[in-house]
């Protein structure tokens, strides 16, 4: 039976070569994106590229109603889900809103995510062996989880709500894993090096990787997508969970990053928001 695979972000970047590469390995690939247009565009681009099949499911991470139906749609077509990942990202220049309210990085890097992945989880229980992999960043040292201002409404800097976003994608990998440890669902995240995409291209990056020196340091999508795919599909790595890697290698997390409390904490309280908007939804319990 072929595998599914479910990528966020598929449209651009990273995600549409990890789109491609996934559907090249006789993997169905379906994309989660955003903009109809412009996934229909990706579709046929992952399509010729791979010579695999794909489909597109439309969804916006930051509006938890689109995912409850984008998750219906997807139990509607597939009985399982064997690979997540959750790729789609965002550096909005100033201060933004999710359609939900929710401060755009927390909403569409983590929250959205987090909601996701829980709602399809059914799925990914029902796969053989299922894996979970999360885009973070090594941004998320400088992160920090500010649970009376979730949403950076006090004090906003982007480089800031970047990386508190970065570490609560690395926390709630860790609660994960931690939570699947008695199933044959892993977790793990990474930081995909330094990628000439969109999102850098938003801070100079398209300039910056045009510098004589500079350029050397920028991947190019289809290398930082490496690790995800590495993740997503290295038969060597199929009991690894709650690891973080860093352009293919394995690397100790910081402590706040594993902290017991603040992963607990998180969690329940992402719970709590995303019930606001759909008041039946449930997060995974710990076995
Ligand atoms: N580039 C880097 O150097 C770097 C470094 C560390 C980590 N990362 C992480 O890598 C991941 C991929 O980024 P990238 O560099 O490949 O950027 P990208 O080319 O800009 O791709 C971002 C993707 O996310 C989608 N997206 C954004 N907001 C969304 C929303 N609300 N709902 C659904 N989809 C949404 C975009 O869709 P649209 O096409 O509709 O905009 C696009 O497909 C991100 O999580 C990013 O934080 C990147």
């Amino acid at each position: 039976m072929k595998k599914i695979a479910l990528v966020t972000g598929a449209s651009s970047g990273m995600g549409l070569a990890t789109a491609t590469a996934l559907a090249k390995q006789n993997i169905h690939v379906v994309m989660l994106i955003r903009n109809y247009a412009k996934g229909l565009a990706a579709l046929a681009q992952v399509k010729k590229a791979s010579g695999g099949s794909a489909e597109i499911l439309q969804a916006d991470l930051g509006d938890l109603q689109s995912l409850e139906r984008l998750a219906n749609k997807f139990q509607a077509q597939h009985h399982q889900l064997d690979i997540l990942v959750n790729n789609a990202g965002v550096l909005p220049p100033k201060r933004q809103e999710t359609h939900d309210g929710f401060e755009e990085m927390f909403g569409v890097h983590y929250l959205g995510h987090f909601a996701i992945t829980n709602m399809l989880m059914p799925q990914l229980l029902q796969a053989p062996q299922a894996r979970i992999v999360n885009v973070a960043s090594l941004a998320y040292r400088f992160g920090e989880i500010n649970f009376a201002d979730l949403n950076s409404k006090k004090h906003y800097s982007f480089v800031k709500a970047y990386s508190n976003s970065k570490l609560a994608v690395v926390l709630f990998t860790e609660m994960l894993a931690k939570r699947l440890r008695f199933t044959q669902v892993t977790a793990n995240s990474l930081h995909p090096g330094i990628v000439n995409t969109s999102v850098t291209s938003r801070i100079g990056g398209d300039f910056l990787a045009t510098a004589p020196l500079i350029s050397k340091v920028f991947l190019t999508p289809e290398k930082g997508a490496e690790t995800a795919i590495m993740l997503a599909t290295d038969p060597a790595l199929f009991a690894v969970s709650g690891k973080y890697f860093d352009q293919g290698r394995p690397r100790k997390l910081a402590a706040k990053a594993t902290d017991l409390n603040t992963m607990e904490r998180l969690w329940s309280v992402s719970e709590s928001l995303v019930q606001e908007i759909l008041p039946d939804f449930k997060a995974i319990y710990q076995p």
